[in-house]
């Protein structure tokens, strides 16, 4: 018999909120997953309004201290497996740390925390309790993002020299936060964002793609977070020119003032024989340069190992992954739904008492948020330093 479906409780997505909707659908793609619970709204009443209101029946809470305390006297086939944490940044780390001390897995959106601080707390009580934490960098879960790792880690376009890695939107190229408009105007708020707004809300989408497809770390920046929209309190375009581990050097850059561009991430991989350029607008292909020779695009579902360059050893998990053929388009949820099935797989070992990895490969982890906010700390203090360069503190 097939296990029960794991239960998730939300912590918000009530009133217009915008990244629940990917995830709850990326939750019930295998059927092995569903949301069972939330608390929607900081406003109790409109809490439990919502939830009754949800597209199919949760059971709603006034809060989420609410839901995580109910939890512990719930019969074993009613309790949460994971929770979801969809909120503002200033809102992920203290249900965070109530689930983690109640023993709740937790997958939580990005950026980790709105302080260093507060990351290395949660990064602490994580690995006291031993348990399943993920940080939702949405597009590690795209196939092509797994296929450039393994590309670039195997050493098939040599030694990296250069990283371009950048995520660029338009969106806020005006003063829309005056309108109202809900994701706007909690993230030009420095109390609500954390430090940094453009680095915070898409740099550090940027920093985990090239963290995760390269395997290099971030040494040292010299960053400039600038404000292009006046009146605006902090940063709406992020530019950090790096140092990388291996010596190599790379440009982490955020926009949201670039006119006509949508959720322009991409990043493009230069090595000593090759370069990789791959952009989520277009996730289903990534293109391959090697000198001397016409360019090579592989498609996810597409590739023949042992074509003259993928290897024929090629691992077979990432070729044979079970997925719709290629031409039939995955995208952004699909990548999401990757995201939750490989942490669902942990979350099941570790309530088998089972050894789980969690360890970056297959979504990033708690190590990943807290390096983010790393990141973003020292780019601030470089920023402020006049773009002085400035060295990452050490891997916690
Ligand atoms: N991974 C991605 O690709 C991606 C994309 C967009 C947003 N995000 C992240 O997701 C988070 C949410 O962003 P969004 O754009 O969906 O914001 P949003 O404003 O659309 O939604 C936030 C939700 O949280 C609720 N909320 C706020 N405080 C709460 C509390 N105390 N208790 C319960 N609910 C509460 C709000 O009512 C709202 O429903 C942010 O951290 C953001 O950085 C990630």
């Amino acid at each position: 018999m097939s296990p029960r479906p794991l239960n998730v409780g939300l912590v918000g997505g009530g009133k217009g909120a915008f990244i629940v909707h990917p995830h709850q659908k990326a939750i019930h793609f295998d059927g092995t997953r569903r949301v069972v619970a939330g608390a929607l709204f900081p406003d109790p009443k409109i809490a439990l309004e919502e939830a009754a209101n949800w597209p199919y029946p949760i059971k709603g809470y006034g809060s989420y201290t609410e839901m995580i305390e109910a939890n512990a006297s719930l019969p074993a086939a009613e309790k949460l497996d994971y929770l979801l944490i969809v909120t503002p940044n200033f809102v992920h780390f203290d249900p965070a740390m109530k689930a983690l001390k109640a023993g709740i897995p937790v997958f939580c959106e990005k950026p980790l925390t709105v302080t260093l601080e507060e990351a290395a707390q949660i990064v602490q009580t994580v690995r006291e309790k031993k348990i399943p934490f993920g940080v939702a960098h949405t597009y590690l879960g795209h196939w092509t993002s797994r296929f450039s790792r393994y590309l670039v880690r195997a050493g098939l376009l040599g030694e990296i020299r250069w990283v371009d890695s950048y995520y660029l939107q338009g969106w806020l190229a005006t003063k829309l936060e005056d309108t109202g408009q809900q994701q706007a105007s909690w993230r030009v708020d420095p109390k609500k964002a954390g430090g940094s707004g453009c680095g915070g809300d898409i740099g550090t989408h940027a920093l985990m793609q090239l963290r995760y497809v390269t395997g290099l770390e971030v040494t040292d920046v010299s960053a400039n977070l600038e404000i292009f929209v006046k009146g605006r309190p902090i940063d709406d375009h992020f530019t950090a020119y790096c140092h990388l581990s291996n010596g190599g050097r790379a440009l982490v850059r955020a926009s949201q003032i670039s006119v006509g561009h949508l959720n322009d991430l991409g990043i493009e991989v230069c090595g000593t024989q090759g370069t990789l350029q791959w952009r989520q607008e277009d996730p289903e292909a990534i293109t391959i340069k090697l000198m001397g020779q016409p360019d090579r695009v592989y498609y996810r579902g597409a590739v023949s190992p042992g074509d003259g360059f993928v290897p024929a050893d090629a691992p077979a998990d990432l070729m044979g992954e079970p997925t719709i053929p290629p031409g039939h388009p995955e995208a952004f949820h699909d990548a999401f739904a990757r995201l939750h099935r490989c942490f669902e797989a942990d979350v099941r070992k570790y309530q088998a008492g089972q050894a789980f990895a969690c360890d970056g490969s297959k979504y990033a982890n708690v190590e990943d948020g807290w390096m983010g906010m790393a990141f973003l700390k020292t780019c601030i203090e470089s920023s402020n330093n006049k773009g002085a360069w400035t060295a990452l503190p050490a891997k916690i």
